[in-house]
């Protein structure tokens, strides 16, 4: 990155990186290398790389969330520090379309010209969620003669255009989000589920395929235990074997990868790891889509951050030791803006601090974890 944003950038990686390089030797966690800036590879002891380029040279993309392409957050993180963007929330159905067929694309331009004009991969989140649907979604469904005629009806319309927009734009979509209920291991008995049944899955999927055929297409779910011992791992794994089993064009498995507090305890490493391994052997591609890591795991902690960091690189890890995982997307870039420290339910516990920057968009401790574990891969 040149200009005034990307050197602000650079002073506050160098200041942090000695920061936390002093700390990390100190407590044995991870090794420092020197600030040489030379030409040797991202792993190499004389380099002192930047996220992104140890993703790049790694083979593998590093994301961020991202709400607003103009704000500092993104114009001075998208170039040097991460090589994928996904959008917060403006690609969402209810964000494109405030009623059903009535589109407005403006954020969501923005967000993936951001990506393209720094070379960012962009993933498309998401085109069919219980929540943030156009407002006269569910009325129209139920006035309809035919409720299942005319919910295939809209989605049709709705796929084919957002997908068919960002055709050879957007690599990867999450097609369906949350397909189970929030807690439990059934089908969320969703408008779509009510009305299509397990098809709607399909359906979506193919209709998603038929407007990008290169587009890598994913379901994305959340879970509390990420471990195999987990009936909510176990009844997703199934749900995907059964759509692969049924020929639907599904490329990929999200986990989302939330981390915010008792109910959702860190996974061993090796636990985690055989998880993501028991998708993979399924043979789709993997990504942590959404993942963030709570510093209130650690109040106990001698140095909070260093223990989030040592978490973030446990987590991160596990993707790459299991070859399938080919991406972790942060959700959101620094600790001003998490939607854990709004969200009600979580917000009696901020600040959550979840992300690789501070709120000052200082690299964290946990920025050198993963860049160090993405880079030693
Ligand atoms: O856009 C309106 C704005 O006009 C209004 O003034 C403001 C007042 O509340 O609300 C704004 O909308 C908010 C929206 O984010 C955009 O900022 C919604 O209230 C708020 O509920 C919404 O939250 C988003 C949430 O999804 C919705 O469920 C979060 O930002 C977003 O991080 C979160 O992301 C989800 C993933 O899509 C799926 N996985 C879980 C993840 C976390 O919940």
């Amino acid at each position: 990155m040149s200009g005034a944003d990307g050197s602000l950038v650079r002073v506050g990686l160098g200041v942090a990186r000695a920061a936390a390089c002093i700390l990390l030797v100190l407590t044995g966690t991870f090794g420092c290398d020197s600030d040489g800036g030379g030409s040797a590879g991202c792993g190499s002891p004389t380099r002192d790389c930047t996220l992104a380029e140890a993703a790049d040279d790694a083979g593998v993309w590093i994301g961020a969330a991202i709400d607003d392409p103009s704000a500092p957050p993104a114009q001075m993180t998208v170039a040097d520090h991460f090589n994928s963007v996904t959008a917060e929330n403006a690609m969402k159905w209810g964000s494109v379309a405030p009623t059903v067929g009535n589109y407005d694309f403006a954020a969501a331009d923005a967000i993936v010209d951001l990506a393209e004009s720094r070379g960012a991969r962009m993933r498309g989140h998401t085109l069919v969620w219980r929540m943030q649907q156009p407002a006269d979604l569910r009325a129209q469904v139920d006035a309809a003669e035919d409720p299942a005629a005319r919910l295939r009806e809209i989605l049709a319309e709705h796929i084919g255009v957002e997908v068919g927009r960002y055709r050879g734009r957007v690599a990867a979509w999450d097609v369906v989000n949350e397909p189970l209920a929030p807690i439990g291991e059934q089908i969320d008995r969703n408008l779509f589920m009510r009305t299509l049944g397990e098809m709607y899955l399909d359906e979506a999927f193919q209709l998603a395929h038929a407007a990008d055929p290169e587009a890598t297409l994913f379901l994305n779910e959340y879970f509390y235990d990420h471990t195999s011992a987990d009936a909510r791992v176990s009844a997703f794994r199934d749900l995907v074997a059964r759509l692969i089993d049924r020929g639907v064009p599904l490329h990929g498995v999200g986990i989302q990868a939330h981390f915010y507090g008792p109910v959702t305890p860190l996974p061993e490493r090796a636990a985690f790891e055989a998880m993501l391994r028991s998708f993979t052997d399924l043979g789709v591609v993997l990504e942590l889509t959404e993942l963030d890591i709570s510093i209130n795991y650690f109040a106990a902690a001698a140095d909070p951050l260093f223990a989030q960091a040592a978490a973030y690189a446990d987590i991160v890890a596990a993707c790459m030791a299991v070859g399938g995982c080919q991406a972790v997307t942060t959700w959101g870039v620094d600790d001003a803006q998490t939607w854990l420290d709004t969200n009600p339910q979580f917000s009696g516990s901020a600040p959550h601090m979840p992300l690789l920057f501070d709120a000052a968009l200082i690299p964290k401790p946990a920025y050198f974890a993963v860049r160090d574990v993405i880079a030693g891969r």
